[in-house]
C-alpha cells in the first residue's frame, strides 16, 4: 500500500478528509493545495461535455483529462473514475485499470457499485491497483436522482454493500445522496474512510463536484454550497473584453509585440 493511501487511511477518527473533482491541470493546481483526495470524476460528462448522463464517457476520455491533472498535482491522491462498462468483467477490469494506472501514473481508481462487482474490486485489489468504491446514488447503475438509505432497512443494506466492499480491499469509499443516519450507520460501522456526497457530515470526509461549488455548473441541488458565482465573474470579465475590443481600447500599445520581448 503506498503511503499516501496509508495518511488518507489515517485520518479516519482523526481529521476530516477532503476531496474535490478536477479534470484538468490548472484546477488541479489550485486545488492540490487544500485537498486530500482529488477525483477525475465521470462527471466531467455533465460538466465538461454537456452529456446527458456519464455514460457516455470513455477510456480516452478518462485517460485524457488524467494526463492533464496529474501534471497540476503535486501531494494529493489522484483517484480516477472507470468510465461505465469498462470494468464488467474481471479480467477486462484488470485491463482498462492497468491502462488507467500505468498511463497516468495516477493513485487509484473508483468504481461504481452495483451490489454485486464486490469480486471485480477485489481482483483489481489483488492485482495492485488501489480502488475506491462508490454507493447509494451511483449514476452509472441507477436513473433516479434520489435519497438512499432513508428507512432502517434501506439503510441495513447500504451497510451491507458497504462491508462487502471494505471486504473486497477498498482504501475508501463514497456514499453519495444518501441520509444521515444511514452514513452514520456505515462510518461507524466501517474501518475504511467514507467520502460523502450528499450524505451529512456523518462521513470521514466530503466531495463535491467543483464546478457545482464554485458556481459554474448551474447544477445546484440542496446538498452543494456554492461558495462564488464564478459564472458571474467570468461573465464580467467578458462583458469588459467585449467593450474594449469594441472600443480599441485592447490590445493597447502594453500589448504590442514590439522587438523581441514577449514578456
Ligand atoms: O464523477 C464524480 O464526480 C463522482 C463524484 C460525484 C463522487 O463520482
Amino acid at each position: 500500500m503506498s503511503k499516501k493511501i496509508r495518511n488518507i487511511l489515517k485520518k479516519k477518527n482523526k481529521s476530516k478528509i477532503v476531496s474535490l473533482t478536477a479534470y484538468s491541470k490548472n484546477v488541479a493546481r489550485i486545488l492540490d493545495k487544500y485537498c486530500d483526495i482529488i477525483l477525475v470524476g465521470d462527471s466531467m460528462a455533465n460538466v465538461l461535455y454537456g452529456m446527458k448522463n456519464t455514460h457516455s464517457i470513455n477510456l480516452d476520455h478518462i485517460i485524457q483529462h488524467s494526463l492533464s491533472v496529474k501534471k497540476g498535482v503535486k501531494k494529493s491522491l489522484v483517484v480516477v473514475d472507470m468510465p461505465k462498462g469498462t470494468y464488467q468483467t474481471k479480467k477486462e477490469a484488470k485491463k482498462n485499470a492497468k491502462n488507467i494506472i500505468n498511463t497516468t501514473k495516477c493513485d487509484a481508481v473508483k468504481l461504481e457499485s452495483n451490489n454485486k462487482n464486490f469480486n471485480i474490486i477485489k481482483h483489481l485489489v489483488n492485482s495492485n491497483i488501489p480502488v475506491m468504491g462508490h454507493i447509494g446514488y451511483t449514476p452509472q447503475f441507477k436513473k433516479k436522482f434520489k435519497i438512499e438509505g432513508n428507512t432502517v432497512d434501506k439503510a441495513l443494506n447500504l451497510l451491507k454493500e458497504a462491508k462487502s466492499i471494505e471486504k473486497a480491499g477498498a482504501f475508501s469509499i463514497v456514499l453519495e445522496c444518501l441520509s444521515p443516519n444511514a452514513s452514520k450507520l456505515i462510518t461507524k460501522n466501517l474501518s475504511i474512510p467514507t467520502i460523502g456526497i450528499g450524505s451529512s457530515s456523518e462521513c470521514d470526509g466530503q466531495i463535491l463536484v467543483t464546478d457545482d461549488m464554485l458556481g459554474l455548473s448551474g447544477f445546484y441541488p440542496k446538498f452543494v454550497k456554492k461558495y462564488v458565482s464564478l459564472d458571474r465573474i467570468i461573465e464580467k470579465a467578458v462583458k469588459k473584453y467585449t467593450k474594449d475590443v469594441k472600443q480599441k481600447k485592447f490590445p493597447n500599445k502594453k500589448n504590442y509585440l514590439n522587438g523581441t520581448k514577449f514578456r
